[in-house]
């Protein structure tokens, strides 16, 4: 399939593809961010804009940096210091970016499972919040004389996505309800290191990035519940199997035990799956 078409896309799907391909971070999140707004227009306005059908490529493109390394190579540096701060945002610029991708991906490659409207609303939401975190962590590099792409970042961020690519069901699990509570985790011990070397710009984004990750852990909360019902699944005892199946290595405490029953997800789903877990009660 030709993607260079400058046409704009007709359906909600050829909109998530031409995100996927496009391979420039800014570009991606600025189309990223003007099919949103179309999409959240067209809505209010009572307009249809058709889901359709498009297939997203198995990756998404990339830019040619960074550098893309094993997570065992990537260099550790410590936050204490001006560069490891800069290592830490880039950490979560490409995250971030990885995000935008993921929520474009869950909206072109499920379109064979009928799902209200809503859960499209929130993953277009979803996408262009990632897009605005992209740009945000962008601009503090930058500010902090560095930028995306300067240092090499994880591989291998999109193999959820492949495992998942069929199993709507578990890409819900591991995505918002495993990768992205796990932010919910960590993100306030690394907004403390930034106000601790009083970086304001930077504390000023992870503080807006924190308070919208909530919604996105609960929009797959949200519609991993949703499906369950229509299935008469459990939906605990499937989320502890899907995760079981395709989590390796279980998941880490200490939670954000607060944050996370805001978004919907109650300690009895995630606390049997901490690797730290007294094992009787598996
Ligand atoms: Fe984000
Ligand atoms: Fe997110």
């Amino acid at each position: 399939m030709d993607h260079s078409t400058t046409d704009t896309p007709k359906t909600l799907a050829a909109m998530a593809v031409d995100v996927l391909t496009t391979a420039d971070g800014r570009a991606k999140t600025a189309k990223s961010r003007t099919y949103a707004a179309q999409w959240k227009a067209a809505r209010a306005a009572g307009e249809i804009i058709e889901i359709g059908e498009a297939t997203p490529p198995d990756h998404p493109a990339r830019p040619d940096k960074p550098d893309l390394l094993s997570p065992r190579d990537v260099p550790k540096r410590k936050p204490g210091s001006p560069a490891g701060r800069i290592a830490l945002l880039h950490a979560v610029a490409h995250i971030e970016l990885n995000a935008v991708d993921l929520h474009w991906d869950i909206i072109a490659r499920f379109t064979d499972v009928p799902m209200p409207m809503g859960f499209y609303d929130d993953w277009v939401q979803a996408a262009d919040e990632e897009s605005n975190h992209f740009n945000m962590m962008c601009d503090c590099l930058e500010a902090m004389d560095s930028h995306y792409g300067a240092l090499p970042a994880h591989a291998g961020m999109w193999r959820a996505a492949i495992d998942t690519s069929d199993d709507l069901l578990g890409r819900l699990a591991i995505v918002p309800m495993v990768l992205e509570a796990r932010g919910l985790d960590v993100t306030p011990g690394m907004i403390k290191i930034f106000q601790n070397a009083k970086e304001t710009q930077a504390v000023g984004c992870l503080e807006t990035i924190y308070a919208e990750e909530v919604s996105h852990v609960a929009y797959g909360s949200k519609w991993f519940n949703f499906l369950c019902g229509r299935d008469n699944i459990d939906p605990k005892e499937e989320f502890h199997k899907l995760v079981r199946h395709y989590f390796k290595g279980g998941l880490k405490p200490p939670f954000n035990e607060e944050k996370r029953a805001d978004a919907g997800l109650p300690p009895d789903f995630y606390w049997p799956l901490a690797d730290q877990y007294p094992a009787h009660v598996r």
